[in-house]
């Protein structure tokens, strides 16, 4: 459990971060929203005291963050941040592989997780792990960078922007990911970001801040029914019309005769589910099942059409 209690960080007498008080349960996702200046990373880096807080305070499961020494707190705590930061000259393997070595994981204990992490983001151990960054698409990238924020098993995962670079269509297969290995992992995450929808369909709990202030903490659905102020409401009202409609669509409308390759997606999931699956694997279409037996495909181009969406 992450106790956050009246921390504010002041820069030149100006508060970035005001009076933040809140709990983070283990286990699950905290997303914090917010627009650009709103305090959300100075926020976060305080958590593992990149910065120190003027006043307040952080405890990790009952300790303070301040009676363990920085270096060792961040050994603990994973932190990514967009655009990956892999080092170039490292192979997959020894990026993902970094802090596990730090800490003097034996080899063949570093190996497995290695490749655990690779399967669970679906990149083949054995294609990829002894490539360079450079040799990775931007996708490619973006999933190490999470994986070795995984590595070491951290108490805790912040992650500052990490799909901000994706296109938001494959962002959204990325965030299914995530979510998935966080259930299997079960770790507990801060992640922040400036899309609202990103934050209702990651979070467990969604935390939005206007001006340093925490103005609204609460799950995704209450935020949604209930905004506390206009500028809550303002920031779910402008979630992405076009892919709000393929959300609420599901496959059955779309699906046809015929073959597809890869795995299947059950006939009451969400178009917009099959169009990222489409973009993150770069399929053409997804075959679509139902009580466990395939029953026909949706296509790309069918999807497209019908939210008019040309990413
Ligand atoms: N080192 C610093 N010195 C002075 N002011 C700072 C410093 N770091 C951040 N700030 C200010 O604190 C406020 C909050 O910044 P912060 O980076 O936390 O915002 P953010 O919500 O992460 O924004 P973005 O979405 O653009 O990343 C901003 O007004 C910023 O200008
Ligand atoms: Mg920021």
């Amino acid at each position: 459990m992450i106790e956050i209690d009246g921390i504010t960080k002041l820069y030149d007498g100006l508060p970035a971060v005001d009076d933040v008080t809140m709990t983070v349960d283990t286990g699950t996702i905290t997303v914090i929203v917010g627009t650009s200046g709103s305090g959300k990373t100075t926020l976060l880096r305080m958590i593992n005291r990149l910065e120190e807080p003027t006043s307040g305070s952080v405890r990790i499961n009952g300790e303070s963050t301040q009676a363990v020494s920085p270096h060792i707190l961040r050994r603990r705590i994973g932190y990514a941040i967009q655009g990956h930061g892999l080092f170039p000259h490292y192979t997959v393997a020894r990026n993902i592989g970094a802090v596990p070595a730090l800490l003097k994981w034996p080899a063949q204990q570093i190996a497995e997780r290695v490749d655990q992490l690779l399967t669970l983001f679906s990149m083949d151990p054995a294609q990829f792990r002894d490539r360079y960054p450079a040799e990775l698409s931007g996708g490619q990238q973006q999933r190490v960078g999470v994986a070795r924020a995984l590595a070491s098993r951290p108490d805790l995962l912040l992650m500052d922007e990490p799909f901000g670079a994706l296109d938001p269509v494959i962002r959204a297969r990325a965030q299914d990911d995530l979510r998935r290995i966080q259930r299997r992992l079960g770790s507990t995450i801060m992640l922040v970001t400036h899309d609202m929808e990103e934050a209702i369909r990651l979070g467990d709990r969604v935390a939005v801040m206007d001006a340093g202030r925490l103005v609204q903490y609460g799950a995704p659905a209450e935020i949604i029914a209930r905004p506390v102020t206009d500028f809550v409401a303002d920031m779910v009202g402008r979630v992405e019309r076009p892919l709000r409609l393929l959300s609420l669509a599901t496959l059955s409308e779309l699906v046809e005769d015929g073959a597809a390759e890869g795995e299947a997606l059950p006939v009451d999931a969400s178009l917009r589910d099959a169009l990222s699956a489409c973009l993150w694997t770069g399929r053409d279409a997804v075959p679509v099942e139902q009580d466990g037996a395939v029953i026909g495909r949706v296509t790309f181009d069918a999807i497209r059409a019908r939210a008019r969406v040309h990413p």
